[in-house]
């Protein structure tokens, strides 16, 4: 094994004693995340657990066992006089991400794969989903401030059955033998038609291909552009679906980053200039709402040029754009033809539809489609036939505009409410697209205790570090505001308000 003779710099690594989970469950948590997401470089050497301990101010028993622990799964290795060190993994090793705090627990044996599944099938078990920091809770609280779920009650679903009857009847035999790979002609024309009018995205019909959501979409593109092991960027905090699917495409997922101004391409290119892809989400990230701006932008597309990789433009809700000027999507800054770009009906209509679609530079068609004929061989016809007509005789323009003026009295509604009740002790973000808001915490005070409090009250809301690879500096809360009334939001404020009272 070689070993850099650097000595290891501090780790900076927050334990929470308030947490539920045990501190050596945290911090092998923390250790093996820094592994995995390589700030921890094979042959880096550990500090002693003694050292450790004392730098952490916890016990020896803390940092022994949880190097213990990283021992036993192979993530370090030691040797008597010789110290400690992160050891070199197997690929396989690499793509895991880190499992969710909320899971770990010291009698736990859930993470010992079952030898019926692939290891790339087990990960995808242990990937952490934010959602599930609710696991036990969720069937006792209130959805109000959920993140990612639109108002569906406000759906024109009596026009949404006329149109399907319609197709039902008249056209479905006509298509009820295998169909176009990319999807049903006409819809690929509305929405080509829509971006190229809303978005500034470039692009023919030729080039969409219809997927089951945006996650379809991630799903492609992974696995049509990456091969096990291939390095990739993902935005730190950031969405885990776009996480996930590069786990299962074998990638090592590399954690860049994100600040006021988007992601942090300087960071990115220090971390790994040679990644061959990135996954973001410009017009409005998720999870803290930030808009990249031009010049990251710019910064963005010049490092995919430069180095031959591809960025993933996820623009899952900017539909819902409030204020500000509305910045065009990365696509259509793009002149070297290396983005690709994701569009999804699941805010704008409603999730369960699972429709999305990608739209792909003309070179990646052919195996784009030939991987997508293998996935799905194509979407439900009925679904997308209805939705042409829908986007064709205007009703989800109109649906839009509605929506957006109705999510714009909401978002005003929550951010006055926060600011009067909480504005002195947090700091409450005005989002200008999208359908949530976060409030940031002042150093000091635990997130995770913040949201365990209300979740005690009913509340559901998750904390920015839940979506983090690393260790945050600043941690903060996800409010959603879509799917409640400017009544409910302000009632759920102050719950929250007398919640955080005792913090
Ligand atoms: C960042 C991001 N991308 C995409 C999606 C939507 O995924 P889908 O279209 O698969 O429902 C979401 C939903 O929460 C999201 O937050």
């Amino acid at each position: 094994m070689s070993k850099r003779a650097t000595p290891l710099k501090k780790p900076e690594i927050m334990l929470d004693q308030n947490a539920s989970p045990p501190l050596y469950r945290q911090l092998y948590e923390r250790l093996r995340g820094s592994i995995l997401s390589g700030q921890l470089e094979a042959g880096t050497r550990l500090p002693s657990t003694r050292v450790l301990a004392s730098s952490l101010g916890v016990s020896r028993t803390t940092t022994a066992l949880a190097y213990e622990q990283l021992l036993l799964e192979g993530y370090i290795e030691s040797r008597v006089g010789d110290g400690t060190w992160v050891a070199r993994l197997q690929p396989e090793q690499l793509f895991q991400g880190s499992r969710n705090a909320q899971d770990l627990d010291a009698t736990d044996t859930s993470g010992t794969p079952p030898a019926v599944l692939a290891r790339r099938g087990q990960l995808l078990i242990d990937m952490p989903y934010p959602e599930e920091f609710y696991a036990n809770e969720a069937s006792r609280g209130t959805s109000l401030f959920l993140v990612g779920k639109p108002d569906v009650t406000s759906f024109p679903y009596e026009i949404w059955a006329r149109l399907v009857a319609r197709h039902a009847r008249q056209s479905l035999q006509a298509v009820s033998f295998y169909q176009d790979v990319q999807g049903y002609g006409p819809l690929r024309q509305a929405i080509a038609t829509h971006i190229g009018m809303t978005r500034g995205i470039h692009c023919s019909p030729e080039q969409i291909i219809l997927t089951t959501g945006a996650q379809g979409a991630l799903d492609l593109v992974a696995r049509v552009l990456l091969d096990p092991g291939d390095p990739a960027w993902v935005e730190d905090p950031g969405y885990s679906g776009a996480r996930g699917a590069l786990l299962a495409a074998g990638a090592k997922l590399v954690a860049v980053p994100v600040d006021e101004e988007g992601l942090d391409v300087d960071a990115g290119r220090q971390l790994c200039p040679e990644a061959r892809l990135a996954i973001v989400t410009p017009s409005h990230q998720f999870p803290t709402g930030v808009t990249m701006n031009l010049s990251r932008r710019l910064a963005l597309l010049e490092w995919s040029r430069e180095v031959q990789a591809w960025i993933v433009e996820d623009d899952y809700d900017s539909e819902y754009r409030f204020s500000g000027r509305p910045l065009e999507a990365l696509q259509g800054l793009d002149r070297a033809g290396r983005v690709l770009y994701i569009g999804t009906f699941s805010k704008v209509l409603f999730p369960s539809l699972r429709l999305g679609y990608l739209v792909a530079p003309p070179e990646l068609l052919k195996g784009l489609i030939a991987t997508h004929r293998l996935i799905a061989v194509h979407l439900p016809l009925l679904e997308q036939m209805a939705l042409a007509d829908f986007m064709a005789e205007g009703y989800f323009a109109r649906h839009l505009r509605r929506m957006r003026q109705l999510y714009k009295e909401r978002r005003n509604a929550l951010v006055d409410a926060l600011t009067r009740e909480l504005g002195k002790r947090l700091d409450v973000t005005v989002p200008e697209a999208g359908m949530h808001l976060v409030v940031w915490l002042p150093s000091g005070m635990s997130a995770q205790t913040a949201a365990q409090r209300a979740a005690a009250s009913g509340l559901h809301m998750l904390p920015i570090s839940q979506f983090s690879l690393r260790s945050l500096q600043r941690d903060g809360l996800l409010l959603g505001f879509a799917s409640a009334s400017p009544q409910e939001l302000r009632a759920g404020v102050q719950t929250l308000a007398l919640a955080l009272q005792a913090h």
